[in-house]
């Protein structure tokens, strides 16, 4: 046989073993590192000072951690990191969402801590936090945590309040942020995407994937306020919010049909979606009439302390981000 015919004999064998590989469906979880008997985790929350440090950009950095009642070290599981606001930690960040209170098993739950006293996150202008690359630091704790657990890699997301809202609209507009699969705000201030000029450089973090957001707001926030002035705020200026999720929808960004708004989570409130051409809802916003800067809840939560019941509002703003992520992948709408 000429060697040219051997070739192709073995390349065709080639091809067939290919072939016959299955190919993994998509509903099989992507695995993490941290997918080793070897690396199992107890349940429940663990503070900063549990050894949960990951060096950074020249730093120690810090984090708390929810490991759920159903972790085990070979099923993957998908991963909430969720940012602190201004001045908060990890711990009363996680007295803010309760994901643990709203969904005890499911997800992995990490609460990153900002720099600086008081701590803050990159892009708002305070003084104390100038420097901090904290987009690296999300990375490099990322590659930190799918050492340490089984996390399911296509499916991570992104959530915070006030400051740590704003930061998650940073990472919504990075390029670099495109290991998360969609990002969720309370009361953001949305600094470094204030539709000032300079905005226009916000690259969405999936590229030709559609970024899904999911925005909620109380009118009466005077910190952060839905309608801002035409002024600097303690962080930067501010964009208002419906020009913001319109901004997000428009061609530019996640090119999305036309807003629905209903009140189907009680009269004091407005929820506006954009859904793409497949029907699925990839920019959203709630407005809570008469709320302040909280995150929505009608069970307590540490906001509550602070404010007063102008931070209680007819729905949970916790299920409805687990809702929204549970319906985006990596790579775009999950198949249910
Ligand atoms: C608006 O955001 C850009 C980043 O996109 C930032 O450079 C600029 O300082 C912001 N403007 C104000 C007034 O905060
Ligand atoms: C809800 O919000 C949308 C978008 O901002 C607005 O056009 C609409 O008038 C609002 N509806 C109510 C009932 O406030």
């Amino acid at each position: 046989m000429p060697s040219t015919m051997i070739k192709i004999a073995a390349l065709s064998t080639l091809a067939l073993t290919v072939a016959a590989t299955p190919v993994p469906s998509k509903t099989f979880a992507k695995r993490a590192a941290g997918c080793d008997p070897t690396k199992g985790h107890t349940s429940g929350y663990y503070g900063p000072g549990d050894k949960h440090e990951v060096d950074s950009n020249g730093a120690q950095r810090y984090y708390g951690m929810y490991v759920p009642t159903d972790y085990d070290p070979n099923t993957p599981l998908p991963l909430i990191i969720d940012y602190h606001g201004h001045g908060g930690n990890p711990s009363t960040q996680r007295d803010v969402s309760q994901y643990d209170t709203f969904q005890p098993a499911g997800f992995l739950v990490a609460y990153p801590a900002g720099l600086g006293s008081p701590s803050a996150w990159e892009g708002a202008n305070y003084e104390g936090n100038a420097g901090a690359d904290d987009i690296q630091f999300t990375l490099d704790l990322i590659t930190h945590l799918e050492e340490q657990y089984c996390i399911d890699t296509d499916r991570i997301y992104a959530s915070g309040k006030s400051n740590g809202a704003g930061f998650v609209g940073t990472l919504a507009c990075d390029a670099r942020a495109n290991v998360f699969a969609a990002f969720a705000m309370s009361s953001a201030a949305l600094y470094t995407d204030n539709l000032s000029d300079s905005a226009r450089e916000c690259t969405p973090a999936k590229g030709d994937i559609p970024t899904p957001v999911f925005e909620v707001h109380g009118s009466a926030d005077t910190t952060i306020p839905y309608y801002p002035a035409d002024q600097d705020y303690l962080g930067g200026r501010l964009p208002a919010i419906p020009d913001w999720l319109n901004k997000w929808a428009s061609p530019d960004r996640d090119n999305a049909g036309a807003p629905v708004s209903t009140q189907e989570l009680g009269t004091t409130t407005n929820h506006t979606s954009y859904a793409l051409e497949n029907g699925n809802v990839v920019v959203q916003g709630i407005l809570v009439d008469g709320m302040s800067h909280c995150w929505a809840s009608t069970k307590y939560n540490a906001d509550w302390d602070k404010k007063d019941s102008t931070c209680i509002a007819p729905f949970d703003t916790t299920p409805l981000f687990i809702d929204f992520f549970n319906k985006w992948d990596v790579n775009g709408p999950r198949s249910s």
